[in-house]
């Protein structure tokens, strides 16, 4: 059952596998054309593909209000000056002219631009939350149907070859029938308080509810994994330690404000920022290589960043916890967690003839009629930077099957279309809904 051509026993017993490439790849002779819509973090991730593959994914356009990021973009993908623009509307105001559109601009503005975009025929790469109400989400599915265009929405992790491995062998049976899933999301309490304390999603009504910005993802695998409808959700996790009553005694309103506890406090923006250097692409630095200490001085002391994560206008829930109810009566329990020193998921999966454990790393497979244990690795060479980009190598093998989609034009390249994805969404929507008003949710797609 587990095993298959493409894999090999390694001298420690265990299992190398390999994510065979798409058998419906095929060569592409011109490559796709796309504007990108935000070039922030995550434009630069799809914008560093087309970089490294230009016969594939070819970047014509941008529109990006930050002149610094504009210029940059601009330079790298040797994009002319009549296709640069401030702002996404400006882009749909001159006749379509490349391929496709990839939305990488804050949450709140992906709903406008998707709809545009669809209007005007293009195809599309957009980046998740879908949109942050279930209106717009259904919306789009709509506009998508009634035009015919692609729309692949960025669940990196359904191309990570962990967890394609995962599902592949769920499907096949490995463990039996699947009874229940515990899923951990361990947020890393660093990336909590950069992200959703002090960084871009901190305000969940400015952006999304942090279920739907970080743990779509997660709610998406989970169901992916098991193939059946979600029925029934609950939910309850509040935000319980980045709060004004937790600040310690002569902290100050910044990190660099004199505070009195600001060397023993794990979350000190001088340490993380300053003296490690962590996290500094949001500080949009001169110069990049180096990294000028006055420059992020400068930073912690006029943007969010160098606040004191106890005096913030957050309200992201620091610990969430999720129980759905699937057809057939499968279960699985989620948990999100900000105050862990690791980050990655980890996955426990029972069913009727075995257990799978995974961390992301590895998958550890019990058979329970043999006693077998049976222990996966991706291959070595496959871990390199092709396969080694964010996500478990998702965020360009996902980047390589929406290329092969939109130049095919043949959705069925992608596992994360528009039609695949809402359902994790309407979860996301409910399991809110169910924590706010304390109510276990019924699912309806
Ligand atoms: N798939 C994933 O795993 C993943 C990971 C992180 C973020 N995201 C999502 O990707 C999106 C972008 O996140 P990010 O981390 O790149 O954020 P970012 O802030 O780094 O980038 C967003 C960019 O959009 C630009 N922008 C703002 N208004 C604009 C406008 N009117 N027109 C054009 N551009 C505009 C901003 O200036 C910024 O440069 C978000 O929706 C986020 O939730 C997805």
């Amino acid at each position: 059952m587990l095993g298959s051509n493409t894999m090999a026993r390694l001298a420690n017993d265990a299992i190398e596998y390999e994510v065979p490439v798409n058998p419906l790849h095929k060569r592409i002779d011109k490559p796709v054309t796309a504007i990108t819509l935000g070039a922030g973090s995550r434009g630069n991730v799809y914008g560093n593909f087309a970089e490294k593959f230009p016969t594939l994914l070819d970047i014509v356009g941008v529109a990006e209000p930050i002149s610094l990021r504009n210029e940059r973009y601009a330079t790298k993908h040797k994009i002319a000056d009549n296709n640069r623009f401030n702002t996404w509307e400006r882009v749909f105001e001159r006749p379509k002219f490349a391929d496709a559109i990839i939305i990488t601009t804050p949450d709140a503005l992906h709903y406008a631009p998707c709809m545009k975009a669809l209007e005007m025929g293009y195809d599309i790469l957009l980046e998740k939350p879908i949109a942050p109400t279930e209106k717009e989400c259904r919306n789009i599915l709509a506009l998508a149907k009634k035009t015919g265009r692609i729309v692949a929405v960025c669940h990196v992790l359904r191309y990570a070859p962990y967890f394609v491995k995962m599902k592949e062998l769920i499907a096949q049976g490995a463990v039996g029938e699947v009874i229940s899933i515990q899923h951990l999301e361990p947020i890393e309490h660093m990336h909590m308080s950069h992200s959703y304390v002090r960084g871009n999603w901190h305000n969940s009504k400015a952006t999304t509810p942090i279920i739907l910005a970080k743990s779509c993802h997660d709610l998406d695998i989970i169901k992916w994994v098991i193939n059946k409808p979600a029925k029934q959700i609950s939910a309850m996790g509040d935000l319980k330690w980045f709060r004004k009553e937790n600040a310690p005694q002569g902290s100050t309103a910044r990190c660099t404000d004199g505070c009195a506890v600001e060397r023993t406090c794990p979350y000190s923006a001088i340490k993380m920022y300053y003296e490690q250097r962590q996290r500094l692409g949001v500080f949009d630095l001169p110069d990049d290589k180096t990294k000028h200490p006055e420059a992020i001085m400068e930073k912690l002391k006029t943007t969010n960043y160098g606040r004191c994560v106890y005096r913030m206008e957050n309200d992201q829930p620091d610990h969430y916890i999720t129980n759905i109810r699937f057809g057939d009566n499968v279960t699985a329990s989620f948990s999100m967690e900000a105050f862990t020193s690791y980050a990655g998921r980890r996955t426990r999966i029972m069913g009727s003839m075995g257990d799978m454990v995974g961390d992301m790393t590895e998958l550890v497979i019990t058979d329970f009629r043999t006693g077998k244990q049976t222990k996966l690795v991706p291959k070595a060479e496959d871990v390199d930077e092709y396969r080694n980009s964010g996500h478990g190598g998702g965020d360009w093998l996902l980047a390589n099957d929406f290329v092969q989609a939109v130049s095919q034009q043949n959705p069925k390249l992608l596992t994360s279309t528009i039609d695949e994805s809402i359902e994790s969404h309407i979860m996301a929507f409910m399991a809110e809904e169910s924590r706010k008003n304390n109510k276990v949710m019924g699912v309806v797609m």
